[in-house]
Parts: structure tokens; sequence; C-alpha cells
């Protein structure tokens, strides 16, 4: 059995066609998970120390060399000193060693309950956006924990859908963006698909492929259209922007004739909104900080960012912004930060006006944002969207029969709004925001 996954930047689903009906895969009472995965520090136990042969062996090579050194001291207390070192290794072993990694992966938690576990436990450490990662420059111990933390989420999904449609599940198609976040160029797409092909194999999938995001949300909308229209689709993520132009519907089979993407989407506007909006109220314009140091602090899903951010030392900066980056420098503090971003932009779509109560930094502290503020955080990403689409219109030549909006940021009326400036005469149909691609990635595993 083959199934799609969208292996989204915020959010995770599949799906598979069961004799030409979609089936799409539950979480718990969910259709898609945070795709966040949370694992507890673990620390070992000394008590599961055993002296092995292989240890045993250790604990007499040291005695053996401690007895020339320590005339004095009786055998017991050779023995007893060497125990005590053997042990000492063995426990930092553990702490680093491939099975302890492995021990984490099995109590993780996944989706919200992974963002909420970490937010409770104030430990361990909560992996978000994974896909955020794949086209970076990794050094070989991240690159496997990337993969490891990949093939688990994956892993979960293909036993889900193992469970929910009682065959055995060993197929996939997995969704990609026509261009990864990369940090070398097209190198950082060709090691996406890398790092997504083995972490697939790992979790159990023995036969792999990939579409693009905008052709599988195409494939889904191409079941719905009567008559054979030249559509656009827009497919606006949380880590990408993707496109693709194709001739799709009227009992033909569909045909895409071309695609774009941009490597922006909707967590780069939470970080607008929080680095225009929030950041004032630590410093940023007003103490003499490095603009940086508010752009690390911001970036949570880069985790190198924010490991440079934690380790600033801010006690002589002047007060509020002193203590408010203090308590900013705390374990998920830019992770509450950046959701009440998030929350802020969506709450925006609707109202003129909200306000975030920022009490886990201090007390009573509270920002008020409205639209031009947001307006403001987004202007990078709206030009770069607005740039995106005028190169599509140029590039087509002629103007779409319609255009499909999917994409959890397309619920957006800002957004709608852009692309509905771009192609003022043309028809907008907003799809399910959050469903368009699975749902096609399943008709193509089908296929
Ligand atoms: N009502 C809304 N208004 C604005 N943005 C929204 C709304 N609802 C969800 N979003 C945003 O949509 C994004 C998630 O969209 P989606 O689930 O399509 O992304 P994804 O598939 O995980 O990412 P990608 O395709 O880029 O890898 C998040 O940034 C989220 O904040
Ligand atoms: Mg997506």
């Amino acid at each position: 059995m083959r199934i799609g996954i969208d292996f989204g930047t915020s959010y995770s689903a599949a799906a598979a066609l069961v004799g030409g009906r979609l089936e799409l895969i539950r979480f718990g009472d969910a259709r898609q998970f945070r795709t966040a995965v949370f694992f507890p520090e673990q620390i070992p136990n000394p008590e599961d120390f055993q002296l092995t042969p292989a240890l045993a062996a250790q604990v007499e090579s040291i005695v053996r060399a401690s007895r020339q050194q320590r005339a004095q001291a009786t055998e017991t207390q050779l023995r007893r000193d060497a125990i005590r070192v053997v042990r000492r290794q063995w426990m930092e072993e553990q702490t680093r060693s491939a099975s302890t990694v492995i021990d984490r992966f099995q109590q993780a938690l996944f989706g919200e309950e992974a963002v909420e576990a970490y937010l409770d436990e104030g430990a361990g450490h909560l992996i978000e956006s994974p896909k955020s990662m794949l086209g970076y420059r990794l050094d070989a111990p991240v690159r496997k924990i990337i993969v490891n933390i990949a093939a688990h989420i994956l892993e979960h999904m293909r036993l889900a859908a193992t469970r929910q449609l009682g065959v055995s599940v060993r197929g996939v198609v997995i969704g990609r963006p026509v261009e990864f976040r990369s940090s070398m160029g097209a190198a950082g797409g060709e090691q996406a698909l890398e790092l997504l092909r083995e972490a697939a194999g790992m979790a159990g999938f023995d036969d792999v492929s990939f579409l693009e995001e905008p052709a599988a949300a195409a494939m889904h909308y191409h079941l719905q259209l009567a008559e054979r229209q030249r559509t656009l689709i827009v497919d606006i993520g949380g880590g990408t922007t993707d496109l693709a132009w194709a001739e799709l519907g009227g009992g033909e089979a569909p045909h895409i004739h071309r695609s774009w993407g941009l490597t922006k989407g909707g967590t780069d506007l939470d970080i607008g909104l929080n680095l225009h909006s929030f950041m004032p109220h630590f410093g940023k314009g007003e103490a003499p900080i490095p603009a940086h140091h508010f752009v690390e602090a911001a970036s949570v899903h880069i985790l190198p960012k924010q490991r440079e951010f934690r380790q600033q030392n801010y006690r002589l900066v002047d007060e509020p912004f002193g203590s408010r980056l203090r308590a900013l420098q705390e374990l998920g503090a830019t992770t509450r930060l950046n959701r009440l971003a998030e929350r802020i932009k969506i709450e925006l779509g609707e109202a003129a006006q909200s306000r975030a109560l920022l009490d886990f930094i201090e007390n009573d502290l509270a920002v008020d944002v409205d639209r031009d503020d947001f307006l403001r955080g987004a202007d990078d990403f709206l030009k770069r969207l607005q740039q995106l689409l005028a190169q599509a219109r140029e590039d087509m030549g002629e103007a779409p029969g319609g255009i499909f909006l999917t994409g959890g940021s397309s619920r957006s009326p800002h957004l709608q709004a852009c692309v509905q400036a771009c192609f003022p005469e043309i028809p907008l149909v907003c799809g399910e925001a959050s469903l368009g691609v699975v749902s096609g990635l399943a008709v193509a595993a089908a296929g």
C-alpha cells in the first residue's frame, strides 16, 4: 500500500486512496499534527551500571597501573577507586551514546503535545520544523540527529496509516517544495532530498518517491474541475510558497507546465511580527545591542541561532531591557514568544487590533499590535510574494483561467488580497487550506 505524506514545515499529514475514495489518516482526533518532536532529558541511571567482562577488564588494567604509584593503598581501595573511574566513564559514554539517543526517541512526543511538554517540563529538547533545516550545511552529528528526527516523524505516520488502513504500508509519495530553504543554493535542495530519502528508508518505507507540493495540490484540484482549465496553483505554507501552472480537469489527464518556488512562508511572517512589534520591548532600536541578537532570538527554528542568543550576557544591559532579555533566555521563552507572534498574526486577519500578554517575561507586560504594525513586519514577505507572482505572470505569457489557493497561510485575507492584486481579473478559489497538498499526494500514490 502506498500513501501520500505532506511533511510540512509547520504541519504534517498523510492520506491514501482506498477503493478510489480519499482517506485521511487521523492522529488522535486530528487530521494533521504540528511538525514538532519533544525528547525528554534522559539522565542515565548509575544503578544500571554492571561490571560486564569488558568493564571488569578495564578495572583490572587500572588496578595494575595504579598498584605501582600507590604502594600504600590496599587492594580493596585500589579496586574501589578503579570501579569508580570506570563507572564515571560509563556514565559519560551513556550520555553520549547512540543507544541513549534511541531511548530518547522511544519516549518522543509529537505535535502540539510535544510543544506543551517542552513548555511544561522546562527541560528536554524540542525540535520544531526539521524540514527547514534539511537544506542547511550540517556537520555529521547534527545531520544524524535531523535524519533521525525526520525518520521518527515519518515512522509515526506510517504506523498510524498501517493501523487505520489495516494493511502494511510500505510505499510513499512525499511532497517536496519547488525549492527547499537552503544555505547552499541548489546543493541544499539535493541534500534535503537525500536526507528525506534516507529518513523514509529508516522509517520502514521501501518505495519512496517525491512530488512537488503545488503539483500535488493540482492533482487534487484536477478532480474537482468538470471543464478543462489552465489554473495557477498557489500554495502558501509555513516555510515556502510554491506555484504551479497546470492544465487541469475536463476528464483528461492533468498536465503541469511549470512551477516556481519562494523559500519564505508563514513562519517568516511570525518572525517579522516578532522583530517589528515585540523586540523593541526587549531593547531593539533602543539599547546598544547588535541587531543580530534579536534576529537570533526570533529564529526559533534554527538551533545554532537559538544557542547563540542563549549564550549572550545581558547582565549589564539597562533596565527594563536587561531583565526582559534574561527572561527571554530561559528555556522555552523564545518558543512562547514565537507562538504569540503566530497567534497575533492569525487574529489580525479578522480583527484590526490584538494584544499579546508577555507575562512570562515580566508581570503585566502587554503589547498592542494593529494591522499597520503587522503589515510593516510582513513587508519583506509581501514584496517577495508580489515578485514571485509577477514572475509567474510573465513566464505564463497568458492569464490563467482560475487560481487555486491552498496552504495554511492562504487563509490570511492579507495574502489573498496580495494574490488578487496581482491577478485582478481572475477568480480565486480557496480550497481546504490544510489538506490540498496531502489529498493530491494520495492521488499520486495510488496512480
Ligand atoms: N488563519 C490563518 N491566517 C494566517 N496564517 C495562518 C492561518 N492559519 C494557519 N496559518 C499559517 O499557516 C502556516 C502553516 O501552513 P501549512 O500547514 O500549509 O504549512 P506547511 O505545509 O507545514 O509548510 P510548508 O508547505 O511550507 O512546508 C503557519 O505559518 C500558520 O501560522
Ligand atoms: Mg505545505
